[in-house]
């Protein structure tokens, strides 16, 4: 079968340091990918690298079957959405102004919102059960909720491919289940979905495949029962876990084995 997306061992460097060594990744129409790796371990900067906006220093990224350089901004919006973090702060917008920006790359030259427009923004919160923030002013919004209506333009953008850089960091429990489920059925429809993840347990329970980054390698690739292991957590998050399965919730626990020791001399602090 035709991959989607493939990452064709890239490299990127920032000054002297390499943040990204040959990272190989591809994906088809159907799957959900977790990125996961220790905090610098170089997953939001490989999203930034298929969402173009950052130039690798070598390998290459092909979208459907063609070079991502290849593809116009314009082009690419249509193929590839991307949520990553970063949302510039300081103007006043309700939320679903931002969730319209979304749909704007199927709507060319129209600079008003149709009823069509207006119907995906609706749906794309209420999926997310977020519709009551609507009319809110982003600004005002928790972290957690500005992270739903930032998914919700990504969704709105109707792409094939989706990135999404820790779409359920800050959310609570029901909500972070709620987003791996509906990522989930939108893969079961045929979306191809990259998502970063801390937490491991989703990875296992939602994603259909996994690669582990360390200093921007890949540690480990392929299909999250086979992959997390409580060897490989322990290892590369330098935790010593153990990785179980339970039966009667059929759902993965990730348990540490003991605590961490204080490093340095905390008398200083109190
Ligand atoms: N623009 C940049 N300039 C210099 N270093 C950067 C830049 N962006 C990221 N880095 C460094 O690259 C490494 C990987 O960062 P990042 O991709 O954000 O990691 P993660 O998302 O896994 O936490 C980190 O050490 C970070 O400090
Ligand atoms: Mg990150």
């Amino acid at each position: 079968m035709v991959f989607n997306l493939v990452v064709d061992g890239i490299n990127v460097e920032f000054g002297s340091s390499r943040v990204l060594e040959n990272v190989e990744i591809a994906l088809r129409s159907g799957e959900v990918l977790a990125i996961i790796g220790p905090n610098g371990s170089g997953k939001t900067t490989l999203l930034k690298c298929i969402s173009k906006a950052i130039t690798p220093k070598s390998g290459e990224i092909i979208v459907y079957g063609r070079p991502i350089g290849e593809y116009s901004n314009s082009e690419y919006s249509k193929r590839v959405s991307a949520m990553l973090p970063q949302w510039p702060s300081g103007f006043s917008m309700k939320s679903y102004e931002i969730v319209l920006m979304g749909c704007r790359n199927q709507t060319k030259g129209i600079w008003w919102e149709g009823d069509r427009e207006l119907q995906i923004v609706s749906t794309a919160l209420e999926i997310l059960n977020a519709i009551d923030l609507y009319d809110k002013d982003f600004e005002t919004l928790s972290s957690g909720e500005q992270r739903k209506v930032l998914l919700a333009k990504s969704l709105a953008q109707r792409t094939g491919i989706i990135l999404l850089d820790e779409p359920v960091a800050y959310l609570d429990m029901k909500h972070k289940l709620e987003v791996m489920t509906v990522l989930r059925a939108l893969a079961d429809m045929g979306k191809t979905i990259l998502v970063t993840l801390h937490e491991i347990d989703l990875a296992l329970k939602y994603c259909d495949k996994v690669v582990i980054l360390s200093h921007g390698r890949v540690v480990a690739a392929g299909k999250p029962k086979q992959v997390i292991t409580s060897e490989l957590v322990s290892k590369v998050y330098g935790v010593e876990v153990a990785v179980k399965w339970d039966e009667e919730t059929d759902y993965p626990l990730i348990l540490p084995k003991k605590g961490q020791a204080v490093k340095g001399e905390l008398s200083c602090l109190i």
